[in-house]
């Protein structure tokens, strides 16, 4: 087999060189894979940095830092579009300060790719009339080679603009747009996701706030209709304020709040402490002092939480004894005019009142002005006819009195004729018996007078009644074209305050004229059934309207009438309850109402 001839020197010549080729291609393919490697690793980075935050901020910063690496590049900018503004602006973080900075779409490098919506790679900036020379002046940066592209979503709109400066490879390669190009669709996800995401926290935001609003609105909503009740449920000022001002302490966690009314020469103040939440005290405090007095006087809310306010200082008597360190107050009104102010004293275990207490007092005072304006009209009335009441129970009272009198001197005659020792004491003990009852009588006469009783019990005949009543409802009912039946089943005694119940009868029969306006019939039965007497009221009028009957009996409740304050009813039940009796009614629509009252006949039974 013929060989070749050797020529040991080229042949060591040529391995040398082969081997030096392969050396070299050999450290370059390592740095290859290496910057590969490094790349890779980058990559990976950024796809748990990017999935890692929900903050735009932080966000655009990682994305820069890790392009810059990437890219072998100097300094690399993310800008995102401002379409309100029509420009691009980005975050630059330089040390500890976070610099915004914005260009127009169109303006320098950047704004041109956001424009054109092409990517440039530029590799030396001062060649490039779209470079904008004026930073580096200003930095003392020197721009070399510049890669810029358009960062598009995936529904391929433009989003923002990435640029990366300065290549230390001495400018940008095929492939380094080929990689950026990748990176800004990947980083056009995150961008997006952390957009959609903030949107959604604005968003939760949002609701949450509009929640608790509605929740504010909400306890509003139940306060005012707990207040309502409340109003329902009271005849008198003093029942209306005890509610009222107990309920406001619960919800404002006060310690006291306190109503003062105007009078002619004073201010009439009803005040409740939390402490003593069942002992509504009632003073008469001057028209020009303390806080009530003069929101009164301005028509204005007040509030104060500083202890150097005057208006603090000044409450004296006001404040019921606490030491005053905030107040709010507030003013209700009745045609116009102002008829008092409704306050509250210091917040319990916190720093003062705040808006929300003074909207809730505000509401408060406009809720119960009504129905303080219609309790007080009707005190007035009431006042107007308390003289002729007076009288009226006066000569009741007096008649009482003759029958224990009548028997005491008959006793006293028998006495002074008898001579028996035995008898005589007899006789002594019924005379006693009689003083006992006038005694009974006095005390109950001097209870209702000091107002320490409601009501006055006394013995009385069921037919005398009835005499009286026709005397009462004949005229009334006479003048409006209405028949007064009366019928007297049972005419024994029985214990009442029959000025009382002759007001409250009188109530009834207004109603049944009222709802009789063409005439009709009035019929009253008085009856007995085993230990109470039975008292009957029937018209033929057009009955108590459906929606009202459930609530019949509360204050405030009236149907169909011009001028009704639907307090009517209410004291009618107020007043049979004094006596331990009981209401009821039947009502046809178009037919009729029958009313029916049952009181014991002696709720005492002890005489
Ligand atoms: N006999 C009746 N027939 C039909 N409806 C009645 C009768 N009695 C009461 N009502 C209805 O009940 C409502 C409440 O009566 P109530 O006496 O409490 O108040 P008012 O008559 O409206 O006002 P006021 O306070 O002036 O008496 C009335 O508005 C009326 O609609
Ligand atoms: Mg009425």
């Amino acid at each position: 087999m013929p060989t070749e001839p050797h020529n040991p020197l080229s042949t060591s010549v040529e391995h040398r060189s082969s081997e030096l080729s392969l050396r070299d291609e050999n450290l370059h393919l390592r740095e290859i894979i290496a910057l590969q490697e490094s790349r890779i690793t980058c990559i990976q980075e950024i796809g748990v940095a990017l999935g890692s935050t929900m903050s735009l901020d932080d966000l655009l910063n990682v994305i820069m830092e890790k392009i810059t690496v990437l890219m072998q590049a100097d300094r690399s900018t993310l800008f995102l579009v401002d379409r309100d503004q029509d420009a691009l602006w980005s975050k630059v973080i330089q040390g500890d300060q976070v610099n915004e900075i914005r260009l127009l779409i169109g303006e320098g490098i950047a704004g041109w790719v956001a424009k054109a919506g092409q990517s440039i790679n530029i590799r030396n900036a001062y060649q490039d009339e779209r470079f904008n020379s004026e930073v580096d002046m200003r930095t003392g940066y020197q721009t070399r080679s510049i890669l810029c592209q358009p960062i598009r979503n995936h529904k391929g709109d433009l989003i923002g603009v990435v640029q990366v400066l300065n290549s230390k490879n001495g400018y940008f390669s095929d492939a380094d747009e080929n990689l950026l190009s990748a990176l800004a669709s990947q980083a056009a996800v995150s961008i997006e996701n952390s957009m959609l995401y903030l949107s959604m926290v604005d968003k939760n935001l949002e609701l949450t706030e509009t929640k608790i609003k509605l929740e504010k609105k909400i306890a509003e909503v139940d306060f005012l209709y707990d207040i309502q009740r409340l109003i329902g449920q009271a005849v008198d000022l003093q029942d209306l304020l005890q509610l009222v001002a107990s309920k406001a302490l619960d919800i404002s966690e006060a310690e006291l709040c306190a109503v003062a009314i105007r009078e002619k020469e004073h201010l009439r103040l009803f005040s409740l402490r939390h402490e003593e939440e069942d002992a509504l005290r009632i003073f008469h405090a001057s028209l020009d002092d303390g806080v009530c007095a003069m929101v009164i006087d301005t028509g204005a809310p007040y509030m104060t939480n500083s202890s150097q306010d005057a208006v603090l200082a000044a409450t004296g008597l006001h404040a019921d004894g606490l030491q005053v360190r905030h107040i709010i107050a507030a003013p209700f009104f009745s045609d116009d005019r102002c008829i008092g102010a409704v306050k509250l004293i210091n917040k319990r275990g916190a720093d003062g009142f705040d808006d929300d207490d003074m909207k809730l007092l505000t509401l408060l005072a406009g809720q119960i002005a009504g129905a303080v304006a219609a309790i007080l009209s009707r005190e007035r009335q009431e006042k107007a006819n308390r003289l002729a009441t007076i009288g009226q129970m006066l000569s009741g009272v007096i008649h009482d009195f003759k029958t224990p009198v009548t028997i005491i001197s008959g006793y006293v005659q028998l006495m002074a004729r008898q001579n028996d020792p035995d008898i005589r004491k007899e006789y002594a003990e019924s005379v006693l018996k009689q003083f006992d009852q006038l005694n009974k009588m006095t005390r109950e006469i001097l209870a209702f007078a000091r107002g320490e009783s409601s009501i006055l019990l006394r013995k009385v005949f069921m037919r005398s009644f009835a005499e009286d009543l026709r005397e009462l409802l004949s005229r009334e009912l006479g003048d409006r074209g209405i028949d007064l039946q009366m019928e007297t089943r049972y005419g024994g005694a029985v214990k009442m305050d029959d000025v009382k119940l002759k007001r409250a009868i009188f109530n009834l029969a207004r109603n049944a004229a009222e709802a009789m306006p063409d005439g009709g019939t009035f019929s009253v039965v008085l009856d007995r059934d085993g230990a109470d007497a039975v008292l009957t009221f029937s018209d033929t009028g057009q009955g108590i309207p459906v929606e009202i009957r459930a609530s019949l009996f509360e204050s405030f409740v009236t149907q169909g009438k011009e001028g009704g304050t639907g307090l009517g009813l209410a004291i009618v039940k107020k007043i049979v309850e004094e006596h331990n009796g009981s209401i009821t009614f039947t009502s046809e629509v178009g037919e009729g109402t029958t009313f029916t009252i049952r009181i014991p006949t002696d709720p005492d039974q002890d005489d």
